[in-house]
């Protein structure tokens, strides 16, 4: 019997800037991605440069009825997709939207309804335009707001009857750790204050409330959720200064799922904000559109854990997802080094479900490996057990975080389709349960292969998830 509830949403995600390509056309501006061609840490170009796999990604905004088709073989019941922001406001900050870019969404919404695929839209995935980032220096920026406010308004008008559920920031926490790729922000991380980038993350924090408020009021049955990057930390001794680091590592992520819940500063943080002399600017309204203004559901990603200390300097430390920490022995890691802890799901999902009681929805989890395309019996594939396994593990945690009571709305695996890594802007690092046949040099026919995990995935889907415990 399967424990994963009735209407559980299966799929898989993707950002547009990652795989649509197309990045000049039909209009679009550019956006921060187009002018980072070794990933979203930098550094910076001037000008898209040929060397950037994004500019062509994996021409979805070509193949985009191909891709679906594929999605749909699988039986997605959703797919998470972000709309990029430069489509719809070229430079982020005129009056009137790109009706190009708009049509482009509405084929793609048209092709997800015409197989009953539900939509999940990230409002904003890493892709702040370039222009709002140039002339305003990203988030740092009030003025930010009134742009998102105007886009988001754009988009909750056009596609409220066809999008019940909306994301507002990805990973909005992450704009602590890569203020250039998640915010816009071009001051260099080691000359933006803590006073700017803490003001910054209350311009998102404020953004999101408003874009909620904004979404309810166009239609009330519409759902907006917080996206959040989630890393638990586990301490490397039983020293209580040990689980003290642990518990202020976590705060600096729960505190974006705190605002957007309980809609107000938690106490630890002004505790912070006192001793490292921050002053957040409110506005007028501030306050109270962050209380009235609270998410319907808390969205998140999940790659990883990773261990903390008071010392941490004793310790090898290793690389992460945006962030990183201590290196747990009782782990393996990928072959970037992200540590594989499956059990560290379910504790996230009852972490999450403790603190806020909100249904919970997994819109990240995957393994980036390097793949071998070889000839199979139906052409070619790739023999990708090593994925089958990392997801299957993570899926059946998810199954135990359901039997402990936890409210999991669904799941959808990062990179359901190969596409441009966003920290690093390989290729190689794949994730998809379809090859793609693209490589790190821009060469490659685009042509799609299905995996092993295609098949897989496909049964886990319409077994409801009964298929993992039976490998148990
Ligand atoms: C998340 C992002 O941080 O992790 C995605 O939301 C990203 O955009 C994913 O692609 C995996 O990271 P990477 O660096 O392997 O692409």
């Amino acid at each position: 019997m399967t424990v994963f509830p009735k209407g559980f949403l299966w799929g898989g995600a993707t950002a547009a800037n990652q795989f649509e390509g197309a990045y000049n056309e039909d209009g679009k501006g550019l956006s921060v991605q187009d002018v980072t061609p070794q990933g979203g840490f930098g550094p910076i170009t001037e000008e898209p440069t040929e060397d950037n796999l994004k500019l062509k990604g994996i021409d979805f905004y070509h193949r985009y009825k191909e891709d679906i088709a594929l999605f749909a073989e699988m039986g997605f019941k959703v797919f998470r997709l972000s709309i990029a922001w430069s489509r719809i406001f070229p430079k982020g900050d005129e009056l009137e939207p790109n009706e190009a870019g708009l049509a482009f969404y509405d084929r793609v919404f048209d092709e997800l309804e015409k197989y009953g695929i539900e939509p999940l839209v990230t409002l904003s995935h890493y892709e702040t335009p370039l222009h709002l980032a140039r002339e305003y220096n990203g988030w740092a920026n009030r003025d930010l707001i009134s742009f998102y406010e105007r886009y988001v308004r754009t988009v909750f008008e056009r596609y409220q009857h066809r999008v019940k559920y909306w994301l507002t920031f990805n990973e909005v926490n992450s704009v602590l750790h890569a203020p250039f790729m998640s915010g816009g922000i071009v001051t260099p991380p080691e000359e933006l204050s803590q006073q700017d980038l803490y003001q910054a993350v209350h311009h998102e924090l404020v953004a999101s409330a408003l874009a909620t408020k904004i979404a309810h009021e166009i239609n009330p049955e519409m759902k907006v959720g917080c996206m959040v990057l989630a890393m638990p930390a586990y301490p490397m001794t039983s020293h209580p200064l040990d689980q003290l680091a642990v518990r202020q590592f976590e705060n600096q992520n729960y505190l974006f799922s705190d605002i957007h819940v309980r809609g107000k500063y938690p106490n630890y943080i002004k505790r912070y904000f006192k001793e490292n002399n921050i002053e957040i600017q409110f506005a007028d309204g501030d306050e109270e559109l962050l209380l009235n203004h609270t998410v319907d559901f808390i969205s998140f990603s999940y790659y990883m854990s990773v261990a903390q200390a008071h010392n941490p300097e004793a310790y090898t430390s290793g690389k992460g997802n945006i962030m990183g920490g201590i290196t747990n022995p009782y782990l393996e890691a990928s072959e970037w080094g992200w540590q594989i802890d499956p059990v560290g799901l379910r504790l996230v999902l009852n972490d999450f479900y403790d603190r806020y009681q909100l249904p919970l929805f997994i819109v990240e989890n995957g393994l980036g490996a390097k793949d071998e395309l070889v000839e199979g019996p139906n052409g070619p594939t790739v023999e990708d057990d090593y994925r089958i396994d990392y997801l299957q593990k993570h899926l059946v945690q998810v199954g135990e975080a359901v039997k402990d009571g936890v409210e999991v709305m669904g799941y959808t695996t990062w990179g359901c389709i190969d596409l441009v890594s966003a920290s690093t802007a390989e290729m190689s690092k794949r994730y998809g349960f379809i090859y793609v046949d693209r490589h790190d040099d821009g060469t490659g026919t685009l042509a799609r292969y299905k995996k092993k995990s295609f098949d897989w995935y496909k049964e886990v889907i319409a077994t409801n998830g009964e298929k993992l415990f039976e490998e148990q």
